[in-house]
């Protein structure tokens, strides 16, 4: 079984560069669905959920070629012939319902299989419908299924298949954003979405649909208003850099850096977390809005309150990463899960360390403790992962964490980019 193996008690030092974002790039590569040509992407990270995507989009019948040495992905949609994501693909990886909002724009209907719940909570796609269904299609749900179908916009066998409309998301949802934002993109007339969701990798998906012809504005605002237009045709972009991935180096390094510097690190998307770590204690610095520097803090830490929600608050993605840096600090910390209603399930392994926390509906209770133990656990989701192998690089002794295919599914050489800090952390198969 594939693990990763940490001896803890290493200093990170020297400089590290963050991958292309995730949560970008898997919706920028559903966009590419309603873009005529190739589409050129750079920055792109080879992380196994960009390989599930490549496959949603092969089966479609995309053309897909991805240069892994250089993170470069082209996609050529024009021979798609299948509207169904089918359910061992969205599965193996939810973010593949995001090809629904394309599908539907480009060719009037689709068929994906409903996700379900996960290891952080049940993840309704109610608001995704919803959008739809006010955009003129019909959802009919059977088998395990929505089949989504434009039946009163345009006219029959008229180019646009949906008509634009007002909607208002109960909830700032990512997804429904989205995917509503990229269902309006070729439909007649215009969509506004209030209440969006704003986090920085929707500006990208944005900007990238407006470059291959798309009118969509109030980008980063919480009202995104979309004209409609014919077509769209494909171009070259580059991927944002990860937030996530960034705050993960920043967390590792405040808890065990000497003198770090995270290249790619963009302050202004992650202003709140930093700004918790610099009451928390952590020695942050922002140099140029492209790099962050973490030095050794010169105090003791503080105890901290966290509490998530949607952007620009404390990203949820980020909660169990900053918990393990809470553990180790003297006093009583409170995190606040508000995005997932089940985000907590690392914590018993992270107990098994050594860690004192204690889960209170959705409030952890954390009580510092002065050292983390070295011990087998398991990731039970993909932040999980990152955060349990976190706590093995100030444990003592030796930490094994298994069911890391949720680690790779998201992080690009973490385990490289760990030793070259200077972890003693390696993957044995
Ligand atoms: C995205 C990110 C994920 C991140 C999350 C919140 C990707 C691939 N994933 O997930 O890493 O943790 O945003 O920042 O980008 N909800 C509904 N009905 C809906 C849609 C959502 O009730 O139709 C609820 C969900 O159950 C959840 C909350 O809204 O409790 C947030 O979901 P959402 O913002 O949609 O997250 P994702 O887009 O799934």
């Amino acid at each position: 079984m594939t693990k990763f193996i940490i001896k803890g008690g290493n200093k990170l030092n020297g400089k590290v560069k963050i991958s292309g974002a995730k949560n970008s790039a898997l919706k920028i590569m559903a966009a590419a669905i309603m873009a005529g040509g190739r589409t050129i992407l750079k920055n792109v990270p080879v992380i196994d959920d960009v390989l599930t995507m490549a496959e949603v989009l092969n089966q479609l019948g995309a053309e897909v070629d991805f240069d892994t040495s250089h993170n470069i992905l082209e996609i050529n949609p024009d021979n798609i012939k299948s509207f169904e994501a089918p359910y061992e693909l969205v599965r193996k990886m939810r973010a593949s319902i995001l090809v629904a909002g394309p599908l539907l724009s480009r060719f009037g209907e689709v068929k994906v299989a409903i996700p379900g719940g996960c290891n952080i909570g049940s993840r309704q796609i109610d608001l995704h419908l919803k959008g739809f269904e006010l955009m003129g299609a019909e959802n009919v749900i059977e088998h395990g299924y929505v089949y989504s179908k434009a039946v009163s916009g345009a006219a029959k066998g008229a180019k646009r298949k949906l008509k634009g409309a007002e909607i208002n998301l109960e909830f700032p949802s990512r997804g429904a954003t989205e995917n509503i934002m990229m269902a309006a993109c070729l439909s007649s007339g215009k969509t506004i979405i209030n209440n969006a969701a704003k986090e920085p990798e929707i500006n990208d998906l944005a900007n990238f649909l407006n470059k291959c012809g798309a009118k969509i504005s109030g980008i980063g605002t919480d009202s995104i208003v979309i004209e409609g237009v014919d077509e769209l045709a494909g171009c070259q972009y580059e991927i944002m850099s990860d937030s996530i991935e960034a705050g993960t180096f920043i967390i590792a390094s405040a808890l065990c850096g000497k003198k770090v510097e995270i290249a790619g690190a963009v302050w202004e998307n992650m202003g709140i977390f930093c700004q918790k770590l610099k009451d928390i204690g952590v020695n942050i610095e922002n140099k140029e809005n492209s790099t962050i520097i973490i030095k050794k803090s010169k105090g003791i830490l503080k105890p901290a309150y966290i509490s998530t929600l949607p952007y620009p608050g404390f990203p949820t993605d980020l909660q169990p990463i900053a918990t393990v840096l809470l553990c180790t600090i003297p006093g009583i910390s409170i995190v606040t899960e508000n995005v997932f209603e089940n985000r907590f399930m690392y914590v018993d392994e992270l107990n098994r360390m050594g860690a004192n926390i204690k889960i209170d509906g959705h409030h952890a209770v954390i009580t510092g403790v002065n050292k983390l133990s070295g011990a087998p656990v398991s990731a039970t989701d993909l932040r999980a992962g990152a955060a349990l192998i976190l706590a093995g690089l100030i444990a003592d002794g030796t930490t094994e964490v298994y069911e890391i295919n949720h680690v790779l599914r998201g992080y690009e050489n973490f385990d490289k980019k760990l030793r070259n800090l200077g972890a003693d952390i390696i993957k044995v198969s």
